[in-house]
């Protein structure tokens, strides 16, 4: 029983793991035993926190630079993973980005396809490749980050909505292309007191919340149990599942 949210000889790559959500998950894994891949655009960064929590777990942890939006620059991160670790147990879809824009007029080809290509081609790739390596090996788990936005679309990130969606459907079709060694599921966030936030409006943002059934954001800590359920044995028939973690957002 005091196994069932044990990561111990486990490795997990979370992408999008140098800030918010993805280090706390990069963290809350080496916590409980896995060593961890950070990976994200600026490699200083996620160098930093796998330092960090090499020191305070004594996990092995390493930094890698990848940009999602690339498949050639996934294929890298992937065999660098395997390399070092000869192994990945846990793959989190993590990095993702959402700009704002004025009116949905105002939308540029550019823009559309800048959300796409981190939120959703991304994470196919890295999923598609990672699920088959775990599927022929030693099976494991794949949590994509998705967000209630996929659900509830807003006007003004009609993109990243349509792009969450997209990797929602994602989610439970690899569960069965990859099933029944890899368990893929989906993590739907509400919104989460991280960096994104700071370009927020305090006072709309609180009135907002004051419509959520916990009347708040979520801190970015609060993240880690349903993470944590997932990537463990404790999720262990609990696959091609959209799991929503908002704070009861209507
Ligand atoms: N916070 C919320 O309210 C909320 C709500 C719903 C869903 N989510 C989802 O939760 C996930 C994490 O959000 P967050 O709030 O923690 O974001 P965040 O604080 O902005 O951090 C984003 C992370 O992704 C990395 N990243 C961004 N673009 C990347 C790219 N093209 N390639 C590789 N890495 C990239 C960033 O590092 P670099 O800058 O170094 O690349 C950073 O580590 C995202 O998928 C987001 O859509 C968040």
């Amino acid at each position: 029983m005091e196994k069932l949210f044990d990561l111990r000889g486990k490795v997990a790559l979370v992408t999008g793991g140098s800030r918010g959500l993805g280090r706390v998950m990069a963290e809350g894994f080496a916590h409980h035993g896995a060593d961890v891949v950070i990976a994200s655009r600026k490699l200083e960064a996620c160098e930093e926190v796998a330092s960090s929590i090499r020191q305070s777990t004594g996990r092995r942890a390493i930094g890698v630079g990848a940009h999602v939006g690339r498949w050639s620059e996934l294929e890298q991160l992937v065999e660098t993973c395997y390399q070092e670790f000869g192994s990945i147990d846990i793959l989190v879809n993590n990095a993702g980005m959402s700009p704002v824009y004025d009116t949905v007029d105002s939308v540029t080809e550019e823009l559309f396809d800048k959300v796409l290509d981190v939120n959703l081609k991304g994470p196919f790739r890295l999923a598609a490749l990672v699920g088959t390596r775990m599927a022929a090996l030693n099976g494991g788990s794949i949590i994509n980050i998705s967000s209630v936005g996929a659900i509830h679309p807003r006007p003004s990130t009609l993109p990243y909505a349509a792009a969450k969606a997209g990797l929602n459907a994602i989610t439970v079709g690899l569960a069965h292309a990859f099933g029944p060694a890899v368990r893929v599921n989906a993590i739907m966030a509400g919104t989460f007191m991280t960096d994104v936030s700071s370009a927020w409006d305090p006072d709309m943002f609180a009135q907002r919340a004051r419509g959520f059934a916990l009347e708040r954001g979520g801190q970015p800590d609060e993240i880690l149990g349903s993470a944590l359920y997932l990537a463990s044995e404790a999720s262990s028939y609990t696959t091609g599942s959209l799991l929503t973690v908002d704070g009861g957002q209507p």
